[in-house]
């Protein structure tokens, strides 16, 4: 096959990167201004600056009211596609401005766009235009990460565990990566690195349903439970534990992958209607929220993962589990997994422990992508994704200029 490059920069080359990441807690959009070079698990990489910024509060609830009544017009489809560049490219512009980084040096931007729907294996739908990005801002941009996964057969996520096997194969550990945004995911690395051992799928919510029971409890003035504040302050109640326990997802083996579409607004809907009936408060209801959320990490990886794993295992079965995603600031959820996976020899640590930072960890796999891409090298992980065979995730838009 003849060789193209779609960068004139040389693999072994350090290049700056721009991550950008908006998941489903729309909370923000997270930039990561990254050095990067090589591929696979010889990618080297620097994290420059990151930035967490605010989506513009009318844009949110536009995009909220969207997902949650799954209702739009063609038109507002349409134009949020191009708004949420714009987004894209002014939190690029913010962050050159704030630490007087010129822009002429990005070398490529990676996008994940923002998910709208999905329907595992079949269709997915992530907002956001690339090309039209790579016209603004007049740099290549990588984008649309899921759909030749779909195309070979895979769910077209989780999308994280190529980026685990880059950062801790190496650890020649167990780990098992956990993130917890608006859903929480988890990776199994093989302690012998072999990437065809890694199993990586999502648990259930994150802090999906808790966030939307604490905007009801604090009548909009509160977008989170900071610092499990609410929960600590009440009870676990057995009622609505029951009523979250029969939800299908948990017994669904993997591959899975999950949303809104499973515990977004419909879902918390009925989960405080029947709260409400039987006299149940929202506080508690968050309490239960925060323990079901745990309950799903630790029972996805008891019944999904330890079984696969523990047979001729050199570690003794033996694993660390460093945690991400803004659901790791929640000392609840944390405390309660631990509880749970200690027995079995689980170690939850943070991220941060094993030099891997929280906050940036998702922005830093969309730039990890976005350079695989960009040097014809596959990246999704078909033992994870369900996917026939390895594919090229990304699709690249190199602009004119
Ligand atoms: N100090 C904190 N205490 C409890 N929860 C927190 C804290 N900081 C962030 N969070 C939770 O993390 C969420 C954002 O996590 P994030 O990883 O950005 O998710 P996503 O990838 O879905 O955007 C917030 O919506 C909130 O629920
Ligand atoms: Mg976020």
């Amino acid at each position: 096959m003849k060789k193209i490059s779609l960068t004139q920069k040389k693999e072994n080359e350090f290049k700056y990167a721009i991550g950008i990441m908006t998941g489903t807690s729309m909370d923000g959009v997270d930039v990561l201004l990254v050095k990067i070079k090589g591929t696979g698990v010889k990618t080297r990489y620097n994290e420059e600056i990151f930035v967490s910024l605010d989506i513009p509060a009318e844009m949110a609830s536009k995009m909220r009211a969207i997902i949650s009544e799954k209702r739009a017009g063609l038109e507002d489809i349409c134009v949020l596609n191009y708004e949420i560049s714009n987004l894209y490219h002014d939190s690029i512009l913010r962050l050159c401005e704030m630490y007087s980084f010129d822009k002429k040096n990005i070398d490529f931007i990676a996008i994940s766009g923002q998910t709208f729907f999905h329907v595992p294996g079949r269709a997915t739908l992530q907002l956001g235009d690339g090309a039209y990005l790579s016209g603004l801002a007049g740099i290549p941009v990588v984008w649309n990460f899921r759909a030749t996964d779909i195309a070979a057969s895979g769910q077209g996520a989780p999308l994280v565990p190529y980026l685990d096997h880059v950062l801790f194969s190496k650890l020649k550990k167990n780990v098992l990566p956990l993130n917890i945004g608006g859903i929480s995911n988890i990776t199994y690395i093989p302690s012998d690195g072999d990437f065809n051992k890694i199993i990586a799928f999502d648990c259930g919510p994150g802090n999906m349903i808790i966030d939307r029971l604490v905007m009801e409890y604090s009548a909009g003035a509160a977008a989170y439970d900071k610092d499990s504040r609410i929960a600590e302050s009440a009870n676990f109640s057995e009622t609505i534990f029951k009523f979250m326990l029969s939800h299908p997802y948990l017994e669904k083996a993997p591959p899975k992958s999950t949303g809104r579409e499973d515990f977004g607004d419909h879902y918390v809907r009925s989960l405080m209607t029947f709260g409400r009936e039987r006299g149940i408060s929202l506080a508690d209801m968050i309490r239960t929220a925060t323990e079901f959320t745990a309950y799903c990490v630790a029972e996805a990886v008891k019944k999904w993962v330890l079984p696969k794993c523990r047979d001729n295992d050199p570690e003794n079965g033996e694993m660390i589990m460093p945690c991400a995603g803004g659901g790791a600031k929640n000392p609840m959820i944390l405390e309660k997994i631990s509880k749970m996976l200690f027995p079995h020899k689980v170690s939850v640590v943070r991220s941060e422990d094993i030099g891997v930072s929280s906050a940036s960890k998702e922005a830093l796999l969309i730039a990890v992508l976005g350079n695989e891409t960009l040097y014809l090298k596959p990246s999704n992980v078909p033992s994870a994704t369900g996917a026939k065979n390895p594919v090229i995730t990304g699709t690249v838009s190199i602009p004119f200029s």
